[in-house]
């Protein structure tokens, strides 16, 4: 019996700031920021939206093809959590009318958190094969005006369904892994956007690449020399590239070429940091038929934890609709004045209060009432 993802889908925020207008408005080349990042453009979310309207959106096509009373755990991988007590999948499950026969947690380690996620649900569903796992990567990536890392911000959501005999990849059951403790990037409580060593994260995010490589070469898992498409996490798309260059000196050159589509999906929404691994898979799926392809994918979560994960497109899968071209192409673009104004508008206050209705997506928060965050389906 094999495991894996059955079903993937994505949904971004309702805007999207130009990565040309940035560059003019913080005087700097744009070429930088499109050649020297590879980043394109970025996700924002509008007022009424937040990691749990993305969470919902891009989950509701994947219940509403199955019996949902399969599902036994919905698993939301975020670090942009909305509560430090209540699991923002509990607000997704209800939005979704899942059976109250599930368990739902919330998964945080950074931007490793989503193939976390995907780890622990295929074990469950080894364990027990009648089980359907809900995986969700949602998070918005945020930091200071004007600082360096602006240009790599974004958003998006992306939901795989884990399952016994999966429809789509089946994944292998050694992967290779590597944790160490640095301060390369992290959110204190007391902040809404990211504290970062930028040029630190990039070394620690290849040394982590590397020694995740060893451990999979220890314990004899798929090699990646054999492997025809490699997907990285990719903060901003210019980090997959350093990836794989890395990789490529690993394997003596013999690796596989970058898949564009894959890397079009970060330079396009931006840093959605957990879903961003998971979006790039949701690309390569959509972008041709990859049945029987090998797949490797590396997860990089700050601070930190890394994780080779390997698989195969199953020898059915043709190409996959997962929502990529519908969610880049339907966002609605804003100017850097009103960029600026959503960015100083995200609170992560409790204080009562009811938001404008702005997203044309399936679900929005509708404000906050008695402190307790209120959400609706649109
Ligand atoms: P910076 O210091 O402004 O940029 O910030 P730079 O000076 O290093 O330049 C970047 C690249 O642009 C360089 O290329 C320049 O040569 C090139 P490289 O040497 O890297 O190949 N460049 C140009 N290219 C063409 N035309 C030009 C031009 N000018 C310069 N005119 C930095 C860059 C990434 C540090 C910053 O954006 C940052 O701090 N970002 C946030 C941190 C980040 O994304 N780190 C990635 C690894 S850590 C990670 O992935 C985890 C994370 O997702 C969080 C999580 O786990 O939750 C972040």
């Amino acid at each position: 019996m094999s495991v894996g993802i059955d079903d993937i889908q994505i949904a971004t925020g309702h805007h999207v700031l130009d990565m040309s207008l940035l560059a003019e408005a913080r005087g700097i080349e744009p070429a930088k920021l499109s050649i020297g990042l590879g980043q394109l453009a970025m996700s924002v979310l509008a007022p009424d939206e937040d990691i749990v309207t993305m969470a919902a959106a891009a989950a509701a096509p994947i219940v509403e093809r199955i019996d949902a009373s399969r599902i036994r755990s919905v698993l939301v991988a975020t670090e942009s959590g909305v509560d430090q007590s209540k699991a923002a999948g509990v607000f997704v499950h209800r939005l979704l009318d899942l059976p109250s026969t599930t368990r739902v947690v919330e998964l945080k380690q950074a931007c490793y958190g989503g193939i976390a996620g995907v780890q622990l649900a295929a074990d469950q569903v080894a364990r027990r094969p009648d089980d359907l796992a809900l995986v969700i990567a949602t998070d918005v990536a945020r930091y200071d005006l004007a600082s360096a890392g602006e240009p790599t911000q974004g958003a998006g959501a992306v939901a795989m369904l884990v399952s016994a005999n999966p429809r789509l990849v089946e994944l292998d059951a050694v992967s290779g892994l590597h944790t160490f403790d640095v301060d390369d990037f992290w959110r204190p409580n007391d902040r809404t956007t990211a504290l970062v060593d930028g040029h630190l994260s990039t070394s620690a995010y290849l040394d982590s690449l590397e020694g995740a490589w060893r451990d999979l070469v220890a314990r004899g898992g798929r090699s990646l020399a054999d492997v025809a498409h490699l997907l990285y996490h990719q903060p901003f798309t210019k980090m997959a590239r350093k990836a794989h260059a890395r990789l490529s000196d690993l394997l003596d050159g013999e690796v596989g070429a970058l898949d564009e589509a894959a890397l079009d999906v970060g330079a396009q929404l931006g840093n959605a940091y957990s879903a961003s691994l998971p979006g790039a898979l949701a690309g390569l799926l959509e972008s041709g038929d990859r049945s029987g392809a090998g797949v490797g994918m590396f997860s990089y979560g700050s601070g930190s934890v890394g994780e080779w994960m390997t698989g195969v497109v199953r020898s059915d899968a043709g190409v996959h609709d997962a929502g990529v071209r519908r969610a880049i192409d339907g966002r609605v673009p804003i100017d850097v004045a009103t960029y600026e104004r959503l960015h100083a508008e995200h609170s992560a206050s409790s204080e009562d209060r009811t938001l404008p209705r702005v997203t044309t997506g399936p679900f929005r928060m509708a404000g906050v009432e008695g402190g307790a965050r209120k959400y609706e389906r649109v």
